[in-house]
């Protein structure tokens, strides 16, 4: 699947992903900035906060309740369809668009 990285500037890095990986994982292991991923996906940093495009919301399980928690402590303001990366597995055929906050930190 393809994950799409967009930057608030505009700026826009597509990344071919692998099933079973996370978003976060794709992001970090490709040199995509704005996505930190600090605790390597156990839901206690909130560093990999991105924007999913609403219309993907339904592709992935709700938020578990630790990722509600975290998604209080973001660096940038959680919108409605903000989800932490790190959650946010690789599905076969199931591409990704992502908003990347201005901050992570
Ligand atoms: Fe830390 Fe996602 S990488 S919460």
């Amino acid at each position: 699947p393809q994950v799409f990285f967009m930057q608030t500037n505009g700026a826009e890095k597509v990344i071919e992903g692998a099933v079973g990986d996370s978003v976060m994982q794709t992001a970090v292991r490709n040199g995509v900035s704005g996505i930190v991923g600090q605790c390597g996906g156990v839901l206690s940093c909130a560093s990999c906060h991105v924007f999913l495009a609403a219309d993907e919301l339904c592709n992935f399980e709700d938020a578990v309740e630790d990722e509600e928690d975290m998604l209080e402590c973001t660096a940038t303001d959680r919108q409605e369809n903000s989800r932490l990366s790190c959650q946010l597995i690789l599905a076969d055929g199931i591409d990704v668009h992502v908003t990347l906050p201005d901050e992570q930190l």
